[in-house]
Formats: C-alpha cells, structure tokens, sequence
C-alpha cells in the first residue's frame, strides 16, 4: 500500500493551480443520464471518486470517453437501471443517479450506501422526495427500488435538513417531472449552482439555484451540452491553509475568492494576508504568530464541514485558543488524536474540539480514515520538524488530484513511496 512521506520545515512559495470541483463533477456527470443526446464536461479532476462515477455510469450503458481532464458520455443505450452495492459501497456520491434514472426510464433500482466513516448519513430525504414526486419506492435487500411508470409528477418539497446532494438529485429529477416543483430549504452550495446552470444549458428551466427555494418547470426532453466543471473551493482552503501553515506565500490560480467568503474570512482572522487577483488569489502568511479564531460548520455559505479537519491543524500552531465546532456531521473529529500524536494540544467535548496552540509539531507516522483529515495530516507534516509518515493515503486519491505535485512544484519535500511488507 502506497504512503507519503513529508520532511516538514519547508516554506511554500509561488504558483499553484486549482483543479476542477469534484462535488461538482461528481451530479454532473449523472447529469448526462438526463439525455440521449452526447454530453461534454470539461475541468473534471482526476481523481478515484470521478473513475469511480465512469465506471458506474459505464455500467448503466453510458458510452464514455475520457482523457485530459473532460469527459464525453453518451447515454443514448443506457438499459442498466441498477446501481449495484460493490459500487455504491465505495461512494456515498453514487446516489446522485437515482433521481436522473427515474426521471429518464421511470424506474431504477439503487443501493443503500450504508454506514460511512463520518456518521450515518441517511437517505431518507433523498427518497422522501422522490415520493412526493409521485415515484413508488420501496426498500428491500439493501437497495432503493423506485418506479414511476407514467413519469413523475411536479411537486412541493419541504426538505427536513439542509442536503447537499438531495437537493441535486431531486432538482435532477424535477427537471423530466411534469409542471412544476419546489424544493424548500435546499442547498445553496456553488456545486448546485453549477449544476443548474449545466441543466439550464441542456435547456431545462431552473429558478433560484444559490437560495433556499429552488423552483423547477418540468420540461418533456434534455439535450447534450458542452461545459466546465467550476473550481474546487475546498481544495482552493486546503492550499490557502497550506501558505499559511508553512509561512509561506501562494498564489492560486484558477480559483475564485467569492467561493470561499466565510473561510477567507476566517483566514484573514489568523492574520493571514489575502488579495485578489485577476484568476484566484494570493495569500501570504501575517508577519506574526497565528491567532487563534473560533469556527463553526454549517451548510453553505457558512464554514464548510469539508475545511473543519484543516483548518484544525491550523490552529494547533495558533498563539492562543480555538474552539472548532461541526455541526453537520457527528463523527468528525478522527483526525484528532492522530494531529494530538504529532503534539497537537486538542480536547473534545461533544461537537466541539478546544484547540490549545503549541509553539511547535513533531512529526510522527499516523494515518487516517477519511478525506479531509487525511489532509488535515498532510498540512500537519509540511508544518512538523521531521519527516511525517502518511499511510492510508488512498483517501487523499479520492479529492486531491496531483496532491504531491502541486505541493512538491511550491517547495514542499513530499514523496510517495510503497509501504515496507508487513511482518
Ligand atoms: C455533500 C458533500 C460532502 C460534504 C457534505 C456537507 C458531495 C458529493 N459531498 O455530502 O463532501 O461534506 O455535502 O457539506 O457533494 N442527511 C440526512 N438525510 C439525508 C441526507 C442527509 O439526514 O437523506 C444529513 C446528513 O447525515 C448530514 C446532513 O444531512 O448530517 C448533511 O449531509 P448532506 O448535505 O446530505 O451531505 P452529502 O450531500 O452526502
């Protein structure tokens, strides 16, 4: 099994460039189920979570091609309405083709993604909505069967709590259903804007995408379309955590400050010094210590769970203290005791994590067990005197395209290397 070892001191300075969105290119690549015509995205990162997407879709019957970060796919034979456990299993995100199939062919069969390393993350709202818009949904075996022969029927959908890829899969739905829907209470991330506006580029008729009410006027067809997945806001905090962490400097490129508003702010709050450019930001660390600054996560636009883990190994080097508190997800907080064997001063007390700055950290061999803490160590390991050992690095594959790379390109020393053999 592949590990990443990082000698930890270096400062990052220069350029570096942010990829393509993967929580957008994962609903708009299930988007193309919409229609028959060919479908085109470019700026798709390559990641595993994205291979993964092809390979599911690929066994609905898309056609797919694949290369230089875009993506054409074809579903005009899609046959396959079965979303099977082996590939659903390995990602959450796999959900998002329920509601494209059963608005396209009127049935679909998908599994139940069942437990996940951050929480239970249910699905209930994601079903519940397809419901109300008129599909028969029944659970058996593990799976999500859903039947709406005749179509589904435009409705009004009061969603219970705020969910990023309900509100995808049911404004995907809404699009084929008949008259009119309206979501309440939905997602405003950047990704559901971009999703709208590519299914409005497929000439589907979307209000209000970027608010709580989103309204959407069925129409009988999609067509194909051509376009650009938007920049990834989380990897655009990681990078930005990153300048900071090492007393570096970094321009990012690519990207767009008003994507991140709450974390910026955040970051201007440790001292850090942003300003814009002309296709990003550059972001310099203050010329003083780290201050430490208290956040909260909450849907969009407040601080994003996805930046909680980094911006945790931030203030385990702030002059001072912090108090991080998640609010979306309940089991969030498993980068803790590895950032504490690497000498970070952390308590957690229910959702919230008091952080006690130390002047330094050492580095250590650790691991983790999902995305954004494994992250949350690589910026950790930049920081830390010694050389870090990072093992269980495939979930960094799943989010972070190019991560040694990029890092390596702005001064970092970060290599992959293959485990020894277990004894
Ligand atoms: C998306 C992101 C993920 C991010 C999360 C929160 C993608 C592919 N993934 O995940 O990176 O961490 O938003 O910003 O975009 N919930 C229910 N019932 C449901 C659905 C959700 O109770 O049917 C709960 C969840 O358990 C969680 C909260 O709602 O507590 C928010 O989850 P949600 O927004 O759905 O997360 P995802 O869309 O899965």
């Amino acid at each position: 099994m592949d590990r990443i070892i990082i000698q930890g001191g270096s400062t990052l300075n220069g350029t570096l460039h942010i990829s393509g969105a993967k929580n957008a290119a994962l609903p708009l690549l299930t988007a193309a189920l919409l229609t028959e015509e060919p479908f085109h995205l470019s700026n798709v990162p390559e990641l595993a979570d994205i291979r993964l997407m092809i390979e599911l879709l690929s066994q609905h019957g898309c056609v797919i091609t694949s290369q230089n970060n875009e993506v054409t796919i074809d579903a005009s034979a899609v046959e396959n309405t079965t979303a099977p456990y082996d590939i659903v299993r390995k990602m959450r995100a796999s959900i998002l083709v329920l509601g494209p199939l059963v608005a396209r062919f009127g049935k679909a069969r998908v599994s139940l993604p069942g437990g996940c390393a951050i929480g239970t993350r249910p699905v209930d709202i994601h079903v519940n909505g397809l419901q109300k818009l008129g599909a028969q949904i029944e659970l058996s075996e593990g799976y999500i069967n859903a039947s709406a022969p005749d179509g589904l029927v435009g409705a009004t959908i009061s969603m219970p709590m705020i969910s990023v890829t309900a509100t995808e899969n049911l404004m995907m739905a809404a699009t084929l259903a008949k008259g009119e829907t309206v979501l309440i209470n939905a997602a405003r991330e950047p990704e559901i804007i971009d999703l709208a506006n590519c299914l409005k580029s497929m000439g589907a008729i979307i209000e209000g995408a970027g608010t709580d009410r989103i309204t959407i006027q069925g129409v009988d067809r999609l067509k194909g379309t051509s376009y650009s997945v938007i920049p990834d806001r989380i990897e655009t905090a990681t990078y930005a955590i990153a300048a900071i962490i090492t007393q570096g400097e970094l321009t990012l490129c690519d990207t767009d400050l008003a994507l991140i508003p709450t974390v910026s702010e955040a970051l201007t709050r440790t001292g850090a010094i942003i300003t814009p450019t002309a296709n990003g930001f550059t972001i310099k660390a203050g010329s003083g210590p780290i201050q430490g600054v208290d956040v909260m996560t909450e849907p969009y636009p407040g601080f994003a769970t996805d930046i909680q883990a980094q911006m945790m190994a931030l203030m385990t080097l702030s002059n001072g203290a912090s108090m991080i508190t998640e609010t979306i997800f309940e089991n969030r907080f498993m980068h803790v005791p590895e950032l504490c064997r690497m000498g970070a001063n952390i308590t957690v007390h229910g959702s919230s994590a008091l952080v006690r700055g130390v002047p330094y950290l050492s580095a250590a061999e650790v691991m983790a067990t999902d995305l954004r803490a494994s992250v949350s160590l690589v910026l950790a390991g930049l920081a830390a005197k010694g050389d870090t050992i990072l093992n269980r690095i495939y979930h960094l594959d799943r989010g972070y395209e190019k991560l040694e790379q990029k890092l390596t390109d702005v001064g970092a020393k970060i290599e992959r290397s293959k485990a020894p053999a277990e004894a």
